[in-house]
């Protein structure tokens, strides 16, 4: 049986990711710090599929911790990383924190692939390396511009690290997913978004909202060039984020990558705007949602949605689940996590 390390895996992409894995016969390994989720995620995982994940609690970004637990297990043929801090706005408030602990993690795990002989990663991008693209829909040739955060800044860096890393280092290979809006839940309720304090992202917010913890919804602004005048973007059914992974590391399995280092656009290729999915929402789930108009975010672009041609060929993926029974398993989720 293939075996897998998954940096990150008791994360909202990462527990999915593994759930996926281990349905498709890999064997899984998680590393996480548990700083922005929690064990528990572990004993879930188990209950859908019937397997536990080797798992240790490890800061990806301390080599000397990272480097012992992969000693522990040999055997390990691809990582999956998706072990940084991605909240945009705390990235901009802590610079440090995220250029320490995003750079560091990408730099051990490279070193690793050397050091135990791993030829084959999976890194976690973002289509916030492309900015607000000139032409829609954005293709991954789109021109990558200046980070609006130090987060996105991150994702940038770490593919250039990744780029000059693997130009001298022969037989190791990588493929970059260029993510653009998880969202959702498994079908179980047993996995889903976990956001820490006040949910920074709209779906958990209206999640939130409808399940009368946060008393209503502010909509960032309706006065961006939109057909409603709120912005765009494209949201992904985490399970389609997760196959994902899956068709990238057969990829490399089957030694079908043109280059030493590809990257692919992974989203649906459909633009959603803000008004449209909380309508989407309302329909899905029967709830009402009470939300209003404020001013923009700043930070915010103003639309977004893939070219996943290049994805949907190279890959033989392409994003299946629909929006509503995307919409309708968070907000299942959601009311799992309020009846514990
Ligand atoms: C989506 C839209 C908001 C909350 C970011 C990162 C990206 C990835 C996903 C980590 C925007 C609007 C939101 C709210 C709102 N992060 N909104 N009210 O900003 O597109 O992407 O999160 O991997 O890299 O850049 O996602 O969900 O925050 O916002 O109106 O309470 O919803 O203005 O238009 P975003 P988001």
């Amino acid at each position: 049986m293939k075996k897998i390390l998954v940096t990150g895996g008791t994360g909202f992409i990462g527990s999915h990711t593994v759930v996926e894995l281990q349905n498709k016969g890999y064997e899984v390994v998680i590393a996480d710090n548990l700083s922005n989720s929690s064990e528990n995620v572990i004993d879930n995982i188990f209950k859908i599929t019937g397997k536990k994940p080797a798992f240790g609690k490890v800061d990806v970004a301390e080599k000397d911790q990272f480097f012992k637990f992969l000693s522990q297990h040999s055997g390990i043929e691809s990582i999956i990383h998706f072990a940084a801090s991605k909240a945009v706005g705390e990235s901009v408030q802590q610079p440090l924190k995220y250029y320490r602990n995003n750079i560091n993690g990408m730099i051990n795990v490279l070193e690793a692939m050397k050091e135990f002989n791993i030829p084959n990663l999976v890194f976690s991008s973002s289509c916030t390396v492309y900015g607000q693209p000139e032409k829609l829909p954005v293709t991954e040739q789109s021109p990558i511009q200046p980070a609006l955060s130090p987060y996105g800044n991150t994702k940038q860096i770490n593919e250039e690290i990744i780029h000059d890393f693997l130009s001298v280092n022969q037989g190791l290979h990588c493929i970059a997913l260029r993510y653009f809006n998880p969202v959702g839940a498994h079908p179980s309720s047993l996995i889903g978004e976990l956001p820490l304090g006040v949910p920074a992202n709209l779906v958990p917010f209206i999640t939130q909202t409808a399940a009368g913890i946060r008393e209503c919804l502010s909509v960032f602004g309706n006065d961006y060039n939109t057909p409603d005048g709120t912005p765009i973007r494209d949201y992904i059914d985490i399970i389609d984020l997760a196959n994902a992974h899956i068709a990238a590391i057969n990829r490399m399995e089957e030694n079908k990558q043109k280059s030493s280092l590809e990257f692919f656009n992974i989203g649906t290729g459909r633009g959603l705007s803000v008004l449209e999915l909380i309508k989407t929402f309302e329909e899905a789930t029967g709830v009402k949602l009470n939300y209003k108009i404020v001013g923009r975010r700043a930070g915010d672009i103003e639309k977004v949605w893939a070219d996943t041609s290049y994805a949907n060929k190279e890959l033989g993926w392409k994003a299946v689940v629909p929006l509503k029974e995307t919409l309708l398993n968070a907000w299942k989720w959601q009311q799992k996590l309020a009846d514990n």
